[in-house]
């Protein structure tokens, strides 16, 4: 990238290197998120407006460019692990070709809580209704007429295996990949989760009720369905809120891009995930006016030996610490 000038970014030019864990560094306001998301982003996907710069090398190997934000999309009751997914569709497709539900007249949108038909006309599909209480939060309550099913009788009374619907929509993922086994259509759906650590999620949560990190996940196991390779992948302080074992869990799903052929580039604080990173981008030195300059790049290592980096000094803090715990 040649001469980004967005925002405090002083005619900037750095090297990002495809296919390898790229951390972008530096303290807060000194141009990480204007220079990867507006510049990088923006110039990448046709939208020069968004960051200014003279030009980007190299773009055209790329195939796609995801970008994950902190904030979830939208978390819809009706959407859960199979859902998003997709292993959904192959599930409903499983239950319409039964004979049971051949002699019902039900087709895969009968087994679909979002379209009228199979559904419970009650709650449409949700299981639970809305109780407005005035000027009290709304309650939830379990829909009465389906006692929460979702479906209607009929449609809870086909059985695949001896399950309903209902019943395989209660199953984990892990659960839900011995069931459908010999169905690829559906394991290929569900694989990316139980490798991202969510194989023990029931796959019919409604997405409402995942943790944060649960949520971050399930967003890395859907990028990871796509075709990984070739296309670049840009999370901003994809850190914020998890736990230092769900980091761990982070940055394996990180190698799993990797291996796949993709690219990635994180905007982070995080120490533990600057020093595990290939090459790191340190900006800055300060915030603001004070910032927009290109510190010093390369591996950990060098950061950490680079005097006027603020990300080199805590890289040696944390490493004189490790040295004198183990002392
Ligand atoms: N739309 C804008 N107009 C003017 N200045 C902006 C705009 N967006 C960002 N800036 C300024 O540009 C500088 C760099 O902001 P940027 O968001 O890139 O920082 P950052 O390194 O991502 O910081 P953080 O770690 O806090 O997310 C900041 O001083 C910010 O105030
Ligand atoms: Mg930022
Ligand atoms: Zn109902």
């Amino acid at each position: 990238m040649v001469g980004a000038r967005a925002n405090n970014l002083r005619d900037l030019t750095v090297e990002i290197p495809l296919g390898q864990l790229v951390v972008a560094t530096g303290v807060s306001g000194a141009g990480k998120s204007t220079l990867l998301r507006s510049v990088l982003v923006g110039n990448l996907r046709g939208e020069p407006d968004r960051g200014a710069c003279t030009r980007i090398e190299g773009g055209e190997v790329l195939s796609d460019i995801v970008v994950m934000d902190a904030a979830p999309p939208a978390r819809s009751p009706r959407s859960n692990p199979a859902t998003v997914s997709k292993a959904f569709d192959g599930i409903r497709q499983r239950f319409a070709s039964t004979r049971e539900a051949r002699a019902r007249g039900l087709t895969a949108g009968g087994f679909s809580f979002n379209v009228a038909g199979g559904r419970c006309d009650a709650c449409e599909g949700a299981g639970e209704v809305v109780v407005d209480m005035q000027f009290l939060d709304d309650v939830r309550m379990p829909c009465e007429a389906c006692e929460g099913r979702r479906y209607r009788p009929e449609v809870l009374q086909v059985r695949l295996n001896g399950l309903s619907i209902c019943d395989v929509l209660a199953q984990t993922v892990d659960e839900a990949l011995a069931l459908f086994a010999d169905d690829r259509k559906i394991t290929r759906r569900l694989e990316p989760l139980a490798r991202v650590g969510l194989g023990y999620l029931t796959i019919g949560q409604p997405l409402s009720t995942l943790s944060g990190g649960e949520m971050q996940r399930l967003r890395i196991a859907q990028a990871l369905t796509e075709s990984s390779s070739g296309c670049l992948y840009l999370l901003d302080e994809p850190t914020i809120g998890l736990h230092p074992a769900d980091i761990e869990v982070l940055l394996d799903c990180l190698d799993q891009i990797l291996d796949a052929g993709g690219s990635v580039i994180v905007v982070e604080h995080n120490l533990d995930v600057i020093r595990r990173a290939d090459y790191v981008i340190d900006l800055g030195p300060e915030g603001g006016p004070g910032g927009g300059r290109l510190v010093v790049a390369g591996p950990p290592e060098v950061i950490a030996a680079h005097p006027d980096s603020h990300t080199g000094a805590a890289l040696r803090a944390l490493a004189q610490g490790g040295a004198a715990a183990a002392q």
